[in-house]
């Protein structure tokens, strides 16, 4: 006869598979939306196999925690306004982390518990509780519900190593004796050493850090999974925790920053190294830069943050349309940190309906600029900041994208405000750069209108 174990493991195999697949098919844009709709299935069914698992009780209690939960994420994913999910993510990534944790602690508290589980349940413990702390301040930090800020003292560094390494201590404790006394304990540093960790990191880095954070609570994950001897668990949270660590990387590397820098540089509580402006900033109106975008052959638009706050996407596909009905070619430079999240601007352009084959990389992009007449750059600031490339910049060495070698650039921005760094930025005061201010919502709808007459 067939007993439920023997259904539910090689159900968890079939899960997996799906979650590589999934993974897989997240990479490409045209893919992606099945990407995680087989994902979300595979994560489904693996929930639902797991009733089966033999000795397991407590069948209501379940049902209760999965339905509150699933009823909190399917309402709050619905309602999330793009620009706000990084938080989102954080505060999802912070639950995974806690609940790797409290399976954790509840192991622990199993008297018959083999050292090795124990061992691997502590780990599993401290990922899972620095996670849980450390994404709950980046999700109040972007929600703007704690100062965003780095927020340091004097001897922070000592300060957060004493705490993890009494965490340790405690750790090692209680895989010898597991105590309640010891739990706690453990628990509780675990938890500070979590908070202390994200508070010296300012807001607009959180998304390598929550990145980061999601990587740690992967492991945590995969760590119960061995110690529960639980397959979907063990190859779930290693894939989270392999694809996590991936992109924090390729974060920090496309903001040119290493991931101590981000972690202990307190970016962004430093003012910045004055550079030499030169020039003043030339404005222009909407009328002007819809005449030179009528008369041009190429058009390159290199949006930013800035659209995404003004959620301009949809007015910037109507001018791609309008352009290209007047015979002008349209590209988009796409730059990987562009926005505040990884995709931020690939999402938003592929919502609007613009085809995915007009989104060029900063690699394919660059060579493009000096040919075209117009690059349209829409609140994006750091991204195409020339400062980039001197010495002494908070942005020396970041890759931009070399926006100022086309013959024209406008720039739509409200006013004076700087990017995320903080770094004022030499593009403005260029010859062939002039400023077009408003939102860029309604500015881009003037440029439509303006172009519809012409
Ligand atoms: P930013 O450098 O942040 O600049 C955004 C610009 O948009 C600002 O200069 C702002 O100027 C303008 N703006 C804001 N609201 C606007 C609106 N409603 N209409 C028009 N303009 C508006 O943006 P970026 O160039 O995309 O660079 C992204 C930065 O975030 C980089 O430094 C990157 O390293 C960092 N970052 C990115 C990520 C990811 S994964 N994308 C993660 C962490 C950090 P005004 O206030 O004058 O309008």
């Amino acid at each position: 006869m067939v007993d439920a174990l023997d259904i539910v493991d090689p159900v968890y195999i079939l899960t997996v598979l799906f979650f590589v697949l999934a993974l897989r098919w997240m990479s490409r844009p045209e893919t992606a939306r099945n990407g995680i709709i087989y994902a979300g299935a595979a994560m489904l069914v693996a929930t639902l196999i797991t009733f089966l698992t033999p000795g397991l009780g407590n069948f209501a209690l379940m049902g209760i925690a999965l339905a509150i939960g699933g009823g909190i994420g399917w309402y709050a994913a619905r309602k999330v306004a793009m620009t706000d999910m990084p938080q989102m993510v954080a505060i999802y990534n912070g639950m995974g982390g806690g609940a790797a944790g409290a399976v954790a602690a509840v192991e622990l508290l199993n008297p018959g518990l083999a050292i090795g589980s124990a061992s691997l349940s502590v780990v599993a413990g401290v990922i899972g509780a620095v996670s849980f702390a450390g994404s709950l301040i980046a999700f109040l930090k972007l929600q703007g519900w704690l100062r965003a800020k780095p927020i340091t003292f004097p001897g922070q560094q000592p300060v957060n190593l004493a705490v993890l390494g009494l965490a340790v201590v405690f750790g090692i404790l209680l895989v010898a004796h597991p105590v309640p006394f010891a739990l706690t304990l453990f628990f509780g540093l675990a938890l500070a050493f979590g908070f202390l960790m994200a508070m010296p990191i300012g807001g607009a880095d959180m998304p390598v850090v929550i990145s980061l954070f999601n990587a740690l609570t992967g492991i945590a994950v995969a760590m119960d999974g061995f110690a529960l001897t639980n397959y979907a668990m063990v190859v779930a949270g290693t894939l989270v925790g392999a694809a996590g660590s991936l992109l924090t990387i390729l974060m920090a590397r496309a903001m040119n920053r290493s991931i101590g820098n981000v972690l202990f540089g307190a970016f962004g509580a430093t003012e910045e190294v004055g550079g030499p402006m030169v020039g003043s900033m030339k404005p222009i109106e909407a009328e002007d830069v819809a005449v030179m975008m009528a008369y041009a052959q190429k058009v390159i638009i290199a949006p930013g943050y800035g659209m995404a706050v003004a959620q301009a996407q949809h007015k910037v596909k109507e001018l791609m349309d309008v352009l290209e009905s007047k015979g002008v070619q349209v590209k988009f430079a796409i730059h990987p940190v562009a926005g505040r999240m990884p995709g931020h601007m690939n999402v938003l352009l592929a919502e609007s309906g613009v085809p995915y084959d007009r989104l060029l990389d900063r690699d394919e992009v660059n060579p493009e600029f000096p040919s075209a007449d117009v690059v349209l750059v829409i609140g994006a600031n750091d991204v195409v900041n020339p400062a980039a490339r001197r010495a002494g910049s908070p942005l020396q060495g970041m890759p931009i994208l070399d926006v100022d070698g086309a013959k024209n650039v406008i720039v739509l921005k409200r006013g004076q405000g700087k990017g995320f760094a903080g770094v004022e930025n030499d593009l403005f005061y260029k010859d062939n750069a002039r400023m077009l201010y408003g939102d860029a919502q309604a500015t881009v709808g003037k440029l439509v209108q303006a172009l519809k007459k012409s």
